[in-house]
Order: structure tokens, then C-alpha cells, then sequence
């Protein structure tokens, strides 16, 4: 059977404000009235016989009206607190079949191009059931920090390295043998709890706890803050021997940065001016004087004005957001 693992438990703190910890941005009606979330769940729907859904308890109330207003069936799993992708992953993994194929997605990428997706996803679920696990390969553009990165042949892959930084990142785009980890991953149940086990003991035996104690799906507070806060990319990818790419032609954005959302933003039409200025989030003239590749956004409580390239700061201020109250 083929599952569609759907993340969902993310704050998507890299946005703020538009993104909030009350409406993350997976849930914001960014496009014709639909969320990212929505259309994510649409996009796999003819794929998959299943959604599991892997979100945060604060958000499951955002997930549901959408599920219900769309008539979906799912299966949720209820986390009491984020303990990243590592964990959310096995949880949906102890809760599958272990021969069951797992596409799992993030909630909140844009995707183009209906038939280059399912073409992909087709080709992961073939390897995926000759037991690889498999990563989706993004044609690079520039030398981003806040993605993966896929060292390949072909479909085999050489290395993986999450997050390096901007001197590396160009290294990489240079040697042009390296495509962006697009962040969505498709294996075997087994499989991936088998690499976990190995790579990350400790995830793995206390995300098994956590799962056996959990009560229809909702995972118990105490048990969930002993694993580990650690992503998958960190966990197994950049150590497992299994993985494979697919190199993907859709076309895709995280939207996972301002200066992501600005890209996009450029792409389908929104303006900016002489000096590439962007104003967000609001219908009034803005002017800006004396700056370039500036953003400002604009939400009910909260602005901000951010110089594009200090796009990956916005999280840790919102951090010290969160942890001043
Ligand atoms: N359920 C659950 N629980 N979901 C989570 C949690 C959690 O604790 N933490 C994050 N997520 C969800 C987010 O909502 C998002 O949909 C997805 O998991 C990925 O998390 P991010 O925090 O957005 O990861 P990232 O953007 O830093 O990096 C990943 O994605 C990049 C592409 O967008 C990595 O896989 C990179 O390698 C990749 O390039
Ligand atoms: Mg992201």
C-alpha cells in the first residue's frame, strides 16, 4: 500500500510574521483561498491510499477544518510537542505496515507541473520498494543555506550534506555535480526504521516508546521531550548507504525563506521596484529610499523590514521572540 505522509508540525518561524505560531504558514490562504496544506493533501490524493497526517496538537484544530471541509479521510498523529523530522517520520513509520510505501511531504512546498510530480513520485516508489530510500534532486540556482545537498551519479548518490555554509554551498553549485534536497522522502516503513536504528539509536528507541504509549495517535508530553530534537536529514540522510535520487523537472519552492517567497513572488508577477524592493502584505504604496533588495512586510501586529540576503536570520529572532513572551 502507499501512504502520503503529510508534515505538519512545523512553525514555519523563518516567515514570521506572516508566518505565526497560532497560524503557521502551512495554513495561511496564500493562494485562491487554499492553503499550502490543502493543496499538498490534493497533490498526493490520486497517489496514495492513505494520509497519514503528523502534526502538532496546537495545530491539529487548522488541519481538521481543512480535512472536513475537503472530505478527506486521515489518520493523525498527534504530536504534544515538536521533536523534528526524525521523529515525526518513525512515528508514521511505527504506525504503517512495514512493507507500506511512504511519500512523505512537507505541507507547505509549491509545486508546478502536475505530470513531471507524479512521474517522479512513480519512479520513488519503484525504488523505494527495492528498499532504497529515496530523495527528490532540485536543479540548484544559487548557493542557498538552508537546503540539503545531493551529491550524485546519475541516481546514485555520493554524499548528502544538510545545511552547509555559503562558501561551501558555492563550492558545491561549482562542481555542479550536486542538486538541492527538495525535503520531501519516499522508502519502505522498514527501511527507514532500520536506518534510524542504526544511524540514530537513541531516536529511534525513544520514538518507539513515545509510540507505544501514545493514546489513538496522540503522543504523551514527558515521553516525547527524552527524544532527541533532531531532523532526518541530520539522522540518516547524511550517513545511510540506501539512498537514491530521483532528479525532479517540477517545478518547486519551499517558500521556506523570504528570500524563497520573494523568488516566487517575482515569478508569478508581484512588484517590486528599480532598486528590487519589495513590499508584502499589503495593497498601499510602500516607498523605499535609499535601500536595495529590501523587503517589508506588513501584518496587523507585527512588521518587519529585512534585507534580503539576512533572509535565514528572521528565525532566531524569532526565537528570542518566543522565548522574551
Ligand atoms: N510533524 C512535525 N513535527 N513536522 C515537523 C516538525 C516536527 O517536529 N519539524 C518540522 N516539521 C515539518 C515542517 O512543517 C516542514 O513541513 C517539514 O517538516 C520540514 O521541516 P523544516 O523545518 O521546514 O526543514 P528545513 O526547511 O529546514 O529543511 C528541510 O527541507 C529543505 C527543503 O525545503 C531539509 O529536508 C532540507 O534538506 C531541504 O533542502
Ligand atoms: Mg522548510
Amino acid at each position: 500500500s502507499i501512504t502520503h505522509v503529510i508534515l505538519s508540525g512545523g512553525v514555519g518561524s523563518r516567515l514570521w510574521p506572516l508566518s505565526r505560531k497560532s497560524r503557521p504558514k502551512q495554513y495561511l490562504d496564500l493562494f485562491d483561498g487554499k492553503s499550502l496544506f490543502e493543496m499538498t493533501v490534493e497533490r498526493n490524493k490520486a497517489i496514495a491510499d492513505t494520509l497519514l497526517v503528523v502534526g502538532n496538537v496546537d495545530n491539529r484544530h487548522l488541519s481538521k477544518a481543512i480535512l472536513d471541509k475537503t472530505a478527506t479521510s486521515y489518520v493523525d498523529i498527534v504530536e504534544s510537542t515538536p521533536r523534528n523530522t526524525a521523529a515525526a517520520i518513525a512515528f508514521a513509520a511505527f504506525a504503517s505496515e512495514p512493507d507500506a510505501v511512504l511519500i512523505v511531504t512537507p505541507s507547505d512546498h509549491i509545486i508546478d507541473g502536475m505530470e513531471a510530480y507524479e512521474a517522479a513520485i512513480q519512479e520513488a516508489i519503484v525504488k523505494a520498494r527495492e528498499g532504497f530510500i529515496v530523495t527528490f534532486g532540485i536543479v540548484p540556482t544559487k548557493p542557498e543555506t538552508g537546503y540539503g545537498y545531493i551529491e550524485r551519479r546519475g541516481d546514485q548518490v555520493i554524499s548528502f550534506r544538510e545545511k552547509p555554509n555559503q562558501v561551501t554551498a558555492a563550492d558545491f553549485i561549482a562542481k555542479g555535480d550536486f542538486l538541492w534536497n527538495s525535503g520531501m522522502f519516499c522508502f519502505k516503513a522498514s527501511v527507514f526504521l532500520e536506518e534510524l536504528a542504526l544511524f540514530h539509536p537513541e531516536v529511534y528507541a525513544k520514538s518507539k516508546i513515545a509510540w507505544e504509549h501514545s493514546i489513538n495517535g496522540n503522543l504523551d508530553l514527558d515521553l516525547s521531550l527524552e527524544i532527541p530534537s533532531i531532523s532526518i536529514d541530520y539522522a540518516v540522510m547524511e550517513r545511510s548507504k540506501k539512498i537514491k535520487v530521483v532528479s525532479s523537472s517540477f517545478g518547486w519552492s519551499d517558500l521556506g525563506s523570504f528570500e524563497a517567497v520573494y523568488d516566487y513572488l517575482v515569478s508569478i508577477g508581484h512588484p517590486v521596484d528599480k532598486n528590487r524592493n519589495m513590499a508584502i502584505g499589503t495593497p498601499n504604496y510602500t516607498a523605499f529610499i535609499g535601500v536595495k533588495d529590501c523587503i517589508f512586510v506588513y501584518t496587523d501586529t507585527a512588521n518587519l523590514i529585512l534585507q534580503k540576503e539576512f533572509s535565514q536570520d528572521v528565525k532566531s529572532l524569532y526565537g528570542k521572540l518566543e522565548r522574551e513572551g
